[in-house]
């Protein structure tokens, strides 16, 4: 074995089966100062301070998770930047995209400056903050951007006072400002008049159920907001992203806007292609309430199909934690939405290629490289090139698990996946050359994620 010398690079993985979306061969590779320097057989290989062989395991890169909500500032009891990025190192995400409804919201350039502040300390991911589209700061949006905004959330549907939804007006001019920064504007797609029309005709009526939650968010809700942002698109020429597509009827509009060349992309996220109403009482009842909702059975089908052929573009989590009890409320109208997903997608989607119903390079595909292509990452982000970052998870496709809330890292860990028993996990992650998890322990420090918008620190 050759000791150091000026030839020496930091890591070799090798032994292992590489995966690119065009297909997968057995090999290794080289990393030196955070990049990936070279993929090629074993023997090939430079000699390394450090050389992992692992043994047969696949080789990904990190996964990139564009919708997550970390809480902080202003909620740091669901979750903080320490244990939500605790827990998507351990998941393989090594990217994740912030939103804003946080307190204060992230509204403003000094918002913006405040979380890239406290997630630079706490962080063990790298991170993308998103700036909030409203009324009251469109001739904000190019400071916000200027300040390290990635990207923009349009709340179309909200009854958050903290992120209202605008009116239509300033969003086209919202869009327009958008456009012109050359970002992506991520857009929660339901119509908010439809959601608080219906909602009161049920509180009302007294309707204090699960199923009176998908009532509210009726399927149209959906297709409607889907159809306007992908005119508005169109019209306004601002690449848009579509949030949680969880409605088969919303496909078709996306799928021909995307035939018209209108620049949209859409994710969708684990709980809608694994659950649906005939799951609620597996899935925690009431602790199932998620905004957009989890629908009936036969919407999962059409979404994979859709993500399989790529009119839906990419998976996200829309990792939203709450407190124990704030998940646990017998109305259905005080059930804090949401649940912790940046730690179980990864095994939930590999249990899928474990049975066969999605290959390896197709995850990666939708997990990684669609999702750095869509915000502008690529080949930066989310692909083992030569000069990417090595952002690098080894999976072990045999390994199987039983999904636990309490072991999950997030401070609100009910998840509608109790129970579950996945084959296939992620068990090394390394951000930029380091070696963050394994084995589903942290073995780094929390503060070296950095913001993905700009220069690293200590780099010039
Ligand atoms: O279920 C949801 N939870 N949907 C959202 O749009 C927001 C999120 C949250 O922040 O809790
Ligand atoms: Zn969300």
């Amino acid at each position: 074995m050759r000791t150091s010398g000026p030839d020496t690079v930091d890591l070799v993985l090798c032994g292992g089966i590489v995966v690119t979306p065009d297909g997968m061969r057995e090999g290794a590779v080289a990393v030196d100062q955070g990049k990936i320097l070279a993929l090629g057989s074993d023997a090939a290989m430079p000699p390394a301070r450090q050389r992992i062989d692992v043994d047969g395991l696949h080789i990904i890169p990190g996964a990139i998770d564009v919708h997550v909500h970390f809480r902080e500032p202003g909620f740091s009891y669901k979750e903080t930047w320490a244990t939500a990025t605790a827990a998507a190192a351990i998941g393989g995400v090594t990217t994740v995209f912030d939103m804003p409804n946080t307190n204060p919201p992230t509204a403003t350039p000094e918002a913006v400056r405040q979380k890239i502040a406290i997630a630079s300390s706490q962080a063990l991911v790298d991170f993308g903050i998103y700036g909030y589209v409203g009324e009251g700061n469109v001739d904000q949006l190019a400071a916000m951007a200027e300040a390290g905004a990635v990207a923009f959330k349009l709340y179309l549907g909200s009854d958050n006072p903290l992120v209202p939804c605008p009116n239509d007006g300033a969003v086209l001019d919202a869009l327009s400002a958008i456009a012109s920064l050359g970002l992506r504007c991520t857009t929660h797609a339901e119509n908010t008049p439809i959601l608080n029309w219906r909602g009161a005709r049920l509180k009302a009526d007294g309707r204090q159920d699960l199923a009176a939650h998908l009532e509210q968010h009726s399927d149209m809700a959906t297709v409607e907001a889907v159809s306007r942002i992908a005119l508005f698109s169109e019209w306004t020429g601002c690449p848009i992203h579509i949030a949680h597509e969880n409605c088969r009827h919303s496909l078709p509009l996306i799928a021909d806007a995307k035939r018209r060349g209108v620049n949209l992309t859409a994710e969708t996220c684990p709980h809608y292609l694994f659950l649906s109403m005939d799951d609620a009482e597996l899935a925690g009842g009431n602790a199932l309430r998620v905004k957009p909702p989890v629908r009936e059975a036969g919407h999962a089908k059409p979404l994979w199909d859709a993500l399989k052929s790529g009119v839906i573009d990419m998976i996200s989590t829309d990792h939203a934690p709450h407190a124990r009890a704030e998940k646990l409320r017998s109305s259905i109208w005080d059930v804090a939405p949401g649940f912790p997903g940046v730690e179980t997608s990864m095994r939930l989607m590999l249990n899928e290629v474990s049975k066969g119903r999605l290959s390896l390079p197709e995850y990666v595909r939708m997990a990684c490289e669609a999702p750095a292509r869509a915000f502008g990452l690529y080949p930066r982000k989310g692909s083992l090139q030569p000069g990417s970052d090595a952002d690098i998870v080894v999976v072990d496709l045999a390994k199987s698990a039983v999904i636990r809330g309490t072991e999950l890292q997030s401070l609100g860990n009910v998840t509608p996946f109790e129970g579950r028993q996945t084959i296939g996990a992620p068990v090394m992650t390394i951000l930029r050359g380091m070696i963050v998890a394994r084995y589903g322990h942290l073995v780094a420090r929390p503060g070296i994620g950095q913001p993905v918008g700009q220069t690293p620190k200590g780099r010039s």
